[in-house]
C-alpha cells in the first residue's frame, strides 16, 4: 500500500461548454476555455516546474519558475497565469527556460536553511522537487548579507538565531525561517477556508506571513488546516509529521462528525496515523477540512478508550472485565429473561448517527428479527426526525434536495436556524465563497451568528427573531409573497397541487400572517420581514439552509413544511442553485434514518403497517415481523419510568447528556434491568448500564456512512478495532444468542442486503462505490450513478403538497420566575455531547460551555464577564460562567452542551415537536443569576466522574 498521490493541475479545473486545442511540446491537447497553459500541459502529463501555484487556487504568478514559451509572444510568460487559446504553440522546454528557473531556483535555496535531511518536509517538498526538477547543482550565494533564515541583529545583519517558530496551535508549527514567501497559505485562508487570518506583512525583501496581532492561536484562524496543506515548503507544517516523520501509506475514508461528510486520506506510518489529510477527489468537501476532521481524531487512541466487555448486576456494583462471550451471552440472556417475565415489548434498542448504515441496519434488524418488535428508535429523533417528517410530507422524500456544489448557483441564501461556520464548517467556506461572489444574504436567527458579518461577508437581512417564532416568521414572508404577488405561477401551476395551494395562500394571506401582525411574536421589524421575502423570491435562485435551529423545537415540522410552501410557491425547487437544504448534525444522521432506525419505518421510509413492504422483509429475514409501530426513546423511557419498558441496547448514543431533561432520562435508565451500551468510552449513560460492550472509532471501522446531501461514502478501515470485534460482529453475535441467525462475512454483504431490500438503494454496492468513489441516494436502474438534485421534473410525491402551517406559540413561556429564554447550538472545536473532542486537543479554543448572555441583561443581574452564574428553569439547575456578548440580543442567552460537568441538558424541558417528539432544545425559559457555587446536580456529577475515571484507570490496557 502506498501513498495516495493526487494530481495538482496547478490552477484550478475550469468547466466551460466551449474548449480550445493548443500544441505543447509537439502534442496537441484541447481543453475547457479559461484553463491555464500550466493546467493544460498537466493533462498531457507534462510538469512544468512551479512553486507559488497549486490547483486549489486561483493563479498568482509571484514565483516566475512556471515560464514557457509561445510562438508569436515575446518573452517568456508564465504559464499558471496565461490562459491556453486556441492555435497556440507552447514549448516548455528550452537552454533559455532551463537558465532562467535555475537562477530562479538558486535565489530561492540561497534564502532557505540547507537542511533537507532533518527537516520535516524531506522527501515532500516542493521546493526540494523543483531544485531537483531544475536541476540545481550549485548556488552562488552564502547566507551572509540579509536573508529570511536567521533573526536579525540589531544592526540589521543576520545573526546565528533561526527565525522564532510560532508553536502556539496545537497541531501544527509556523516555521518563518523555510518561508519562501508564495503566498498560498494567505490565499488558502482567503479563496477556499473564507477566514481571512493571515497577511504578508511588510514589504519588498522584508516581507512576511503573520497570523493576527500575535500569533497563530491569537488571531482569527479557525485551525482548519488550509494553509498548511497548501505550504509547499515545511514552514507551515502538522506536529505529528514533525514529530513521527513522513507518512509511508494512506486510505481514503470519511470524517466521524459533523453531515457535510468530508473525505480524508488517513496517512499511516504502519498502524499508526500520523495525518488526515483531505482528499481533493472528496465530492463533499473537495480538498477542504475543518479542524475537526483535519486534527482532531487523536481521541481514537485516547487512554480513556474502553478495550474490553465488562458486565456488572448492579449499576452500583463494580465493573467485572469479561470474555466477549460471557458478556454476549449473559445480554442476550437477561433480554430473553426479561421478555419472558415483562412480555415481548419491554425492550428496545437505540442506534446511533455515529454508526455505519451497515451497522446501523443491523442493529433495526435485531430489534425487528430477534426482539420481535418495533422498539428502535435513534438519535436523529433529537435533531433531525421534523426534517423527514416534512420534507416528505410536502415532497415526498425525507431529505435534502441538492448537492452542495448547487449553493455555487445560488443568488439568493436564506439560512434559518444554523450556524454553518460552526456546525458545518466545511459548506460554510463554499457558501461563504459564493457571498463573495456575489450571492444576496438572508440570515434568520435569534443571534449574531458569524455569517451575519464577517471578513467579506455581510448578510442583507438578519431577521433576529425570538426563539420559538420560526412559524410566526415563515408565515409573514409567505405573506409577502402571496400578498405582493410574487408567486412563480406557472411553476405551482404546472408542479403542485393546486386545491392545497389556493386554501395555503388563503392561509398566509389573512392579516394575522402579516410582517405587521407578527412582530409581536418574531420581534422582527415588519419591514425587513417584507424586504427580505422580496429579495428571496424575487432575486434569481433562492436556496434555503436551515438547521437544528429549525428542527428542535414544538413546531419543527411545521417549520419544515413552511420552509416547503414558500419554495415551491417561488419555485425555488428542482435545479441547481435553489433548493431546501437540512444542514445534517451527525455524520450518519441521513445513513441512520435512511437505514430503517425509526419504530415505525423500515428502510427507506416504508411504513411498517404496510403488508407488502413487511411481506418483502419477512421473506429476506424468515420471520414474522410486527405489523404495529414500535416505541420512541421518549416512549421507552417513560415506560421504564412507569415500570413497563425494562431492558435496552444502545449503540453509540449517550442520551443521559445529549436527551432532554437529564433527570428524567436517567430516571429511566435506572429503572431497567439491563441495559447495555456499546461504545468507545464510559460514557455518562454507562453509568446507568449493566453490560458495556467495547465499540470502535471511525478509524476501527469499514462501511459507509451518507451525509447531508444524501451522498454515500465509504469509510475505510485504517487500524484494527482496538476491541478485537468489529461492531458489526458483535450485533451478529448478540443476534445469534438471542435465537436469530444471521451471517454475513463483510459489510459489503450488509449493503447487498440493504440494495436488495431498499428501492432508494438499489443499485448500491461497494464495488461501485470502489468506482464512482460516492453515489446520491436514489441510486438504482433509472439513475445508475445516483441523483445529485432530487425533484427536477416532479416532486417525488407527485405533486407539491402546501400545507396549513399555523403558528402555535411553544407552552414554554417567559414569566416572573423565568423570564430571559435559553437557546443551545455548537461551536466549533468542539462537537455533540464532546465525547470526542473533549479527548483532543481542541480545548485550546474551548474547555468549558459558557452562557452568552447580552449587556442589558447581566447589568440588570449585577453580572460581570467571568462571571459563575446559575442557569435556572423549570426542570433544573446549573452553574457555569457568563460571557457578556452582543451577539445575542435582550432576553436571549446561549449555551453549549459540549461538556459533561455543565450538564446543560438539566434544565431543557420534555416539550417535543407535535408529530415527531424532537425535543425543543432551542426554548427554555430560565433566570440567570449569579452564584458562588455549582449546582447539586452538578456536584454529584463531578463526584461520579472521578470515580469512572479510577474505573478506567484500573482496567490493564485501557490504551496509551
Ligand atoms: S488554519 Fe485555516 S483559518 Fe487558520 S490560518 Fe490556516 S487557512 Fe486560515
Ligand atoms: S508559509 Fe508556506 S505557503 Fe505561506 S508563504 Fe510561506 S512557504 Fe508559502
Ligand atoms: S466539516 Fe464536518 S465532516 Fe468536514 S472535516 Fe469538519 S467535522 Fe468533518
Ligand atoms: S507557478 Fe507560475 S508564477 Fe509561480
Amino acid at each position: 500500500m502506498a501513498l495516495i498521490k493526487e494530481i495538482d493541475y496547478g490552477t484550478p479545473i475550469r468547466l466551460s461548454e466551449k474548449t480550445v486545442t493548443l500544441s505543447i511540446d509537439g502534442q496537441s491537447v484541447t481543453v475547457p476555455a479559461g484553463t491555464s497553459v500550466m493546467a493544460a500541459a498537466m493533462s498531457l502529463g507534462t510538469k512544468i516546474p512551479k512553486l507559488c501555484a497549486t490547483d486549489s487556487l486561483e493563479p498568482f504568478g509571484s514565483c516566475r519558475l512556471c515560464l514557457v514559451e509561445i510562438e508569436g509572444r515575446r518573452g517568456t510568460p508564465a504559464s499558471c497565469t496565461t490562459p491556453a487559446e486556441d492555435g497556440m504553440v507552447v514549448r516548455t522546454q528550452s537552454e533559455n527556460l532551463s537558465g532562467l528557473r535555475k537562477g530562479v531556483m538558486e535565489l530561492y535555496i540561497s534564502d532557505h536553511p540547507l537542511d533537507c535531511l532533518t527537516c520535516s518536509a524531506n522527501g515532500d517538498c516542493e521546493l526540494q522537487d523543483m531544485a531537483g526538477a531544475v536541476g540545481l547543482r550549485e548556488v552562488r550565494y552564502g547566507y551572509e548579507g540579509e536573508n529570511h533564515v536567521f533573526a536579525k541583529t540589531a544592526d540589521g545583519l543576520a545573526n546565528e538565531n533561526w527565525l522564532a517558530k510560532d508553536t502556539s496551535n496545537p497541531y501544527f508549527t509556523y516555521d518563518p525561517s523555510k518561508c519562501i514567501v508564495c503566498n498560498r497559505c494567505v490565499r488558502a485562508c482567503e479563496e477556499v477556508q473564507g477566514t481571512f487570518a493571515l497577511t504578508i506583512a511588510g514589504r519588498g525583501f522584508d516581507s512576511r506571513v503573520a497570523a493576527g496581532p500575535t500569533d497563530f492561536l491569537g488571531s482569527e484562524c479557525v485551525s482548519c488546516g488550509a494553509c498548511v496543506q497548501a505550504c509547499p515548503t515545511a514552514t507551515l507544517m502538522e506536529n505529528k509529521v514533525i514529530e513521527h516523520g513522513q507518512p509511508e501509506h494512506s486510505k481514503v475514508t470519511t470524517c466521524a462528525y459533523c453531515g457535510v461528510g468530508c473525505s480524508f486520506k488517513a496517512e499511516m506510518q504502519g498502524d499508526r496515523v500520523i495525518r488526515m489529510v483531505p482528499y481533493k477527489d472528496g465530492k463533499a468537501n473537495e480538498g477542504h477540512s475543518c479542524v475537526k476532521g483535519r486534527f482532531a481524531w487523536g481521541y481514537a487512541n485516547h487512554r480513556d478508550r474502553m478495550t474490553k466487555p465488562m458486565i456488572r448486576a448492579r449499576i452500583t456494583d463494580p465493573w467485572r472485565e469479561v470474555s466477549w462471550e460471557e458478556a454476549i451471552s449473559h445480554a442476550a440472556s437477561e433480554f430473553k429473561r426479561i421478555q419472558a417475565r415483562y412480555g415481548r415489548e419491554s425492550v428496545g434498542a437505540i442506534t446511533s448517527s455515529r454508526c455505519t448504515n451497515e451497522e446501523v441496519f443491523l442493529v433495526q434488524k435485531l430489534v425487528r428479527a430477534a426482539f420481535r418488535n418495533n422498539n428502535v428508535d435513534t438519535c436523529a429523533r433529537v435533531c433531525h426526525s421534523p426534517t423527514g417528517y416534512g420534507l416528505k410530507t410536502t415532497l415526498g422524500t425525507s431529505a435534502g434536495t441538492q448537492d452542495f456544489k448547487s449553493v455555487a448557483k445560488a443568488d439568493v441564501i436564506l439560512i434559518i436556524g444554523a450556524n454553518p461556520t460552526d456546525g458545518h464548517p466545511v459548506f460554510a467556506s463554499r457558501m461563504k465563497k459564493r457571498i463573495r461572489e456575489g450571492a444576496r444574504l438572508i440570515v434568520a436567527d435569534p443571534r449574531r451568528i458569524d455569517m451575519v458579518k464577517s471578513p467579506h461577508i455581510k448578510a442583507d437581512y438578519h431577521l433576529p427573531l425570538r426563539p420559538g417564532t420560526n412559524v410566526a416568521l415563515l408565515n409573514a414572508l409567505g405573506h409577502v409573497v402571496v400578498t405582493e404577488g410574487l408567486i412563480d405561477e406557472s411553476y405551482v401551476r404546472e408542479r403542485c397541487d393546486l386545491d392545497a395551494f389556493e386554501q395555503w395562500a388563503r392561509f398566509v394571506a389573512r392579516e394575522e400572517n402579516s410582517p405587521e401582525a407578527s412582530e409581536q411574536y418574531t420581534g422582527v421589524p415588519a419591514a425587513d420581514v417584507r424586504a427580505a421575502a422580496r429579495l428571496y423570491a424575487t432575486g434569481g435562485n433562492g436556496a434555503i439552509y436551515y438547521g437544528l435551529g429549525v428542527t428542535e423545537h414544538s413546531q419543527g415540522s411545521t417549520t419544515v413544511m413552511a420552509m416547503a410552501n414558500l419554495a415551491m410557491a417561488t419555485g425555488n425547487i428542482g435545479r441547481d442553485g435553489v433548493g431546501i437544504n437540512p444542514l445534517r448534525g451527525q455524520n450518519n444522521v441521513q445513513g441512520s434514518c435512511d437505514m430503517g432506525s425509526f419504530p415505525h419505518e423500515f428502510s427507506g421510509y416504508r411504513h411498517v403497517a404496510d403488508d407488502s413492504t413487511r411481506q418483502v422483509f419477512e421473506m429476506m429475514w424468515g420471520v414474522p415481523l410486527d405489523p404495529e409501530q414500535g416505541l420512541r426513546i421518549t416512549n421507552m423511557l417513560d415506560e421504564a419510568v412507569d415500570g413497563t419498558f425494562k431492558g435496552l441496547y444502545v449503540q453509540g448514543e449517550d442520551i443521559a447528556q445529549s436527551d432532554p431533561n437529564t433527570k428524567h432520562v436517567t430516571a429511566g435508565l435506572a429503572a431497567m434491568e439491563c441495559v447495555v451500551i456499546q461504545d468507545i468510552f464510559l460514557n455518562e449513560t454507562a453509568k446507568y448500564a449493566h453490560v458495556f460492550l467495547p465499540g470502535a472509532s471511525f478509524l476501527e471501522k469499514d462501511g459507509t456512512f451518507t451525509n447531508a446531501e444524501r451522498r454515500i461514502n465509504r469509510v475505510r478501515q485504517v487500524m484494527a478495532p482496538l476491541s478485537g470485534k468489529d461492531e458489526w460482529q458483535v450485533t451478529i453475535e448478540l443476534a445469534r444468542a438471542l435465537g436469530y441467525e444471521m451471517s454475513y462475512a463483510h459489510p459489503g454483504e450488509i449493503m447487498d442486503e440493504i440494495a436488495r431490500l431498499t428501492p432508494s438503494f438499489a443499485g448500491v454496492s461497494y464495488d461501485k462505490l470502489e468506482k464512482l468513489g460516492s453515489v446520491q441516494w436514489p441510486c438504482n436502474e433509472k439513475a445508475p450513478t445516483g441523483t445529485p438534485l432530487m425533484h427536477v421534473d416532479r416532486f417525488v410525491r407527485g405533486k407539491g403538497q402546501f400545507m396549513i402551517t399555523e403558528f402555535i406559540a411553544t407552552d414554554e413561556r417567559t414569566g416572573p420566575r423565568f423570564p430571559l429564554l435559553l437557546t443551545t447550538g455548537r461551536i466549533l472545536s468542539q462537537y455533540n455531547v464532546g465525547a470526542q473532542t473533549r479527548r483532543t486537543e481542541n480545548g485550546a479554543w474551548h474547555d468549558e460551555d459558557v452562557l452568552e448572555i447580552h449587556p442589558f441583561d447581566a447589568e440588570s443581574r449585577g453580572i460581570r464577564d467571568g462571571d459563575l452564574v446559575s442557569l435556572a428553569s423549570r426542570s433544573g439547575d446549573i452553574a457555569l460562567r457568563a460571557e457578556i456578548s452582543e451577539r445575542m440580543q435582550p432576553g436571549v442567552v446561549y449555551t453549549t452542551f459540549h461538556h459533561a460537568k455543565t450538564g446543560a441538558n438539566v434544565i431543557t424541558t420534555d416539550y417535543s415537536d407535535w408529530a415527531t417528539n424532537c425535543p425543543e432544545y432551542k426554548v427554555t425559559a430560565v433566570e440567570v443569576r449569579r452564584t458562588n457555587h455549582y449546582s447539586q446536580w452538578q456536584e454529584k456529577n463531578f463526584e461520579e466522574d472521578v470515580t469512572l475515571r479510577r474505573i478506567a484507570e484500573r482496567l490493564p490496557d485501557a490504551a496509551e
